[in-house]
């Protein structure tokens, strides 16, 4: 175990995961998924690019502050500018990188710089060395290195290393590359870069063929030893490598790579969960490692097979990656130990009040739903360690529909209560709508004495069946406001609807 060598990993959920379309997540979030990060163990943190906006170089700035393990790591492109914003945000990491960026292939050089080979080539050496006054710890990426011509890449790369750059990274930037080819490359470049040696040459892949992950770990087997991934593989377009699976492949194929990673593998499921909830981008429920049915077994021969000896159609332990001991979990007569047990095999521990917020409302909801699955549990949980500070909470939603047999114009009408948490009042709103939600947001808009739009609602079943709970998730903005996202889980959807919306609300500053 001793003599196996590291494989870095570096996570790039929250700068190429949130160019996810849709995912973009605010400072709270960022904070939250990054501390995770840290307790799973990445060796690097690409906090975000803070030259794109002050949001982005905030949320750079705290995760600094925020995580005390991996690398804080910032991305820029080769201006000095940029790469001042890196060493800012990131100066009060105890580790820090900057990561600086150039394309390099032949179509970029044409179409987005129109500048020659020796023109990239210097800019390339200025941005290094300007990082490089700021830090030590400088990755350089030739953005789609896979199609760049080899030898113009091996010039490039050997230009980079020698003005100080200690990674270097070849992004598969358009998902275009296969196995063999990236162990090509691999192999190219460390015959034909003279000092190769004195720098971790990277891997970064795109999941537009469906090949990252096999891209990812062809280049570690041809000698990298850095991969750049996300959770649940998001990232721009089809995604990124995703971590779980990659480092899950390493894991399980040690008879094949003879590496080692510094991931806690446990508490992959937990993070998971965090990123899906919090950019609301679903895990497919056939996803490998982290999907619904990734250890599920629906056929009997199987089912039967798996009872006599896991290992008949299980290559990993469920437990290795954090899923709960059992599907089957708690229902109306669990106690608070047996809740406070499964949160933990969840991944879980949750502060004395957090946790029993979450029991009270673990007790609502097994009074309505018979069987309470972990999905369940995971849903509460999230919704409270993502609540923030409230100025208004919902104490009630009605609807009254009603179809004449006459007419078939319905009457639907929503009346909400909500409770001003800062003055105490309560405020009453009622309108009628197309469908109950419409209704119901409109409700909340005039009890609120506001007109806030959504712009996307989707609603997911946390589990089967006909008493599932539904997850809602609402995407807002107001004026000027960075879009806003409310999340709520219920059995009953249009309470769900009311709260995730209200939640949403209540992150505006109204
Ligand atoms: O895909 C890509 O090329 C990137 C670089 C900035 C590394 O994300
Ligand atoms: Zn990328």
């Amino acid at each position: 175990m001793n003599d196996q060598e590291k494989v870095k990993i570096f996570d790039t959920t929250l700068r190429d995961g949130e160019q996810s379309p849709g995912a973009s997540m605010n400072l709270k979030e960022k904070v939250e998924i990054a501390r995770q990060l840290d307790l799973l163990g990445v060796d690097i943190i690409e906090a975000g690019f803070p030259a794109a906006s002050p949001g982005d170089f905030e949320s750079v700035s705290m995760i600094a502050k925020e995580t005390e393990n991996a690398t804080i790591c910032g991305l820029a492109r080769c201006l000095d500018n940029d790469i001042q914003k890196v060493a800012e945000s990131t100066a009060a990491a105890l580790n820090k990188r900057i990561h600086v960026f150039l394309a390099t292939s032949n179509i970029h050089r044409k179409f987005k710089f129109n500048k020659p080979k020796e023109e990239i080539i210097k800019l390339a050496i200025r941005g290094v060395e300007k990082a490089k006054s700021f830090v030590d710890d400088v990755e350089f990426s030739p953005e789609d290195a896979t199609r760049t011509e080899l030898s113009f890449l091996a010039e490039i790369v050997e230009a980079v290393i020698k003005a100080g750059a200690t990674t270097v990274n070849i992004p598969d930037t358009v998902g275009y590359t296969t196995p063999s080819e990236m162990t090509g490359i691999i192999q190219y470049l460390k015959k034909n870069v003279s000092c190769i040696d004195q720098a971790i040459i990277s891997v970064h892949c795109h999941d537009d063929l469906g090949m990252s992950v096999a891209n990812s770990l062809a280049a570690v087997d041809a000698g990298a030893r850095q991969i750049e991934c996300t959770i649940n593989g998001i990232g721009e377009r089809a995604g990124n490598c995703s971590l779980e699976e990659v480092v899950m492949a390493l894991k399980t194929r040690q008879d094949l790579f003879n590496f080692q990673t510094n991931i806690m593998t446990k508490e992959i499921c937990k993070t998971s969960r965090m990123v899906s909830h919090i950019t609301g981008i679903t895990v497919p429920s056939n996803k490998a490692i982290v999907g619904a049915n990734a250890f599920a077994h629906e056929s009997g021969v199987h089912q039967d097979g798996v009872l006599k000896n896991r290992e008949t159609y299980e290559i990993m332990d469920p437990q290795d990656v954090g899923w709960g001991e059992s599907e089957l979990v708690l229902g109306k007569h669990s106690g608070r130990h047996a809740f406070e047990k499964r949160l933990i095999s969840l991944g879980y521990e949750l502060e004395k009040d957090v946790f029993e917020e979450a029991f009270h409302s673990f007790k609502v909801l097994s009074d309505k739903k018979k069987t309470i699955y972990n999905q369940d549990l995971v849903s509460i949980v999230e919704n409270f360690a993502l609540q923030s500070a409230e100025n208004f909470s919902l104490v009630s939603v009605e609807m009254n529909y009603l179809r004449e047999k006459s007419t078939s114009e319905p009457s639907l009408k929503a009346k909400v209560t909500i409770k001003d948490l800062r003055s105490g009042e309560l405020l009453l709103g009622e309108s009628s709508g197309e469908g109950p939600v419409e209704a119901i947001f409109e409700a909340i808009n005039r009890a609120l004495k506001v007109s806030v739009k959504v712009f996307s609602y989707s609603i997911k079943s946390v589990t089967e069946g006909q008493d599932a709970m539904g997850e809602v998730a609402v995407k807002l903005t107001y004026n000027d406001s960075s879009p806003k996202m409310g999340r709520a889980a219920s059995v009953d959807v249009l309470e769900a609807s009311a709260q995730a919306f209200l939640y949403a609300l209540n992150l505006l500053d109204l």
